[in-house]
């Protein structure tokens, strides 16, 4: 196995925070990021321990200061990033009617889900060029499929629509470079967001989070994949 040097926002608990942890026991290094400082530091605590190629750095994915800031310490310290997860995400407005929703609740969720991983892509992207097989992974929500379109969370649903354009937009611009970027569902998994109801644990959701952070040079890019299986937009 090639070890990786691999980023992952929002992870500070739930699919980011377990997704790190299992890379990291499978032998790469893991950047953990979280905009929280005092969530991270209790992080660093709990894994610093058995975790030894790891590193926490702060990043909130909505403020430009934090990324510029997060991208200076991270070139600094890494010659490349092999792999990007852009995992941090909100559900916002669950019960709001697309009817009634406001510009603030869209405006919300947008930039966290859509523009966030956006710049923190197009910061960090020269350091995944200097990789000899940059991958993307955009954790993204069957919510923001077109075929399985339904009613409710309109905020949540566009954003990650507008996220896996995103996905495809970037596939076409980084393939010939070497980049592989795809959009990743994990599924319904029992997180704060997904809430005690859902039915997958988190073991289960991060499984398709690291096939695709992980794929083999001849890979698949440009897709959406649960669980390691295409899923159609
Ligand atoms: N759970 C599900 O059923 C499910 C289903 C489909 C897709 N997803 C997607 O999976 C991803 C992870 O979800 P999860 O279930 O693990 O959710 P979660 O438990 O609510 O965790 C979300 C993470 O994102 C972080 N975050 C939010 N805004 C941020 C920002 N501006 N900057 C940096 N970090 C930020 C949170 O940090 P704080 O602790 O500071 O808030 C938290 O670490 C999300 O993109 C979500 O849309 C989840």
């Amino acid at each position: 196995m090639k070890k990786r040097i691999i980023l992952i926002t929002g992870a500070n608990r739930g699919l980011g925070a377990a997704t790190g942890i299992k890379l990291s026991e499978q032998g790469h290094h893991v950047i953990f990021t979280a905009r929280n400082n005092h969530k991270l530091s209790i992080l660093k605590k709990q894994l610093s321990h058995q975790h030894s190629s790891v590193d926490f750095i702060p990043l909130d994915v909505t403020r430009p200061d934090s990324i510029i800031e997060a991208h200076h310490t991270i070139a600094n310290h890494y010659p490349q990033i092999d792999t990007l997860i852009n995992n941090a995400g909100i559900y916002t407005s669950g019960t709001v009617d697309i009817s009634t929703i406001n510009d603030q609740a869209i405006l919300e969720a947008f930039t966290t889900n859509t523009l966030g991983p956006l710049k923190i892509t197009q910061q960090f992207l020269p350091l995944i060029k200097q990789s000899p097989e940059g991958i993307i992974v955009n954790v993204s929500s069957g919510m923001g499929a077109i075929v399985e379109m339904d009613s409710g969370s309109p905020a949540y649903r566009i954003s990650k629509t507008a996220l896996n354009v995103t996905t495809k937009l970037l596939h076409h611009e980084l393939y010939e470079q070497g980049i592989k970027v795809n959009s990743v569902c994990p599924g319904w998994v029992r997180t704060e967001m997904g809430g005690p109801s859902a039915t997958l644990s988190i073991d289960e959701g991060i499984r398709g989070i690291i096939w695709a952070a992980t794929l083999k040079k001849k890979g698949p890019s440009g897709g959406f994949f649960r669980h390691g299986k295409p899923l159609q937009w």
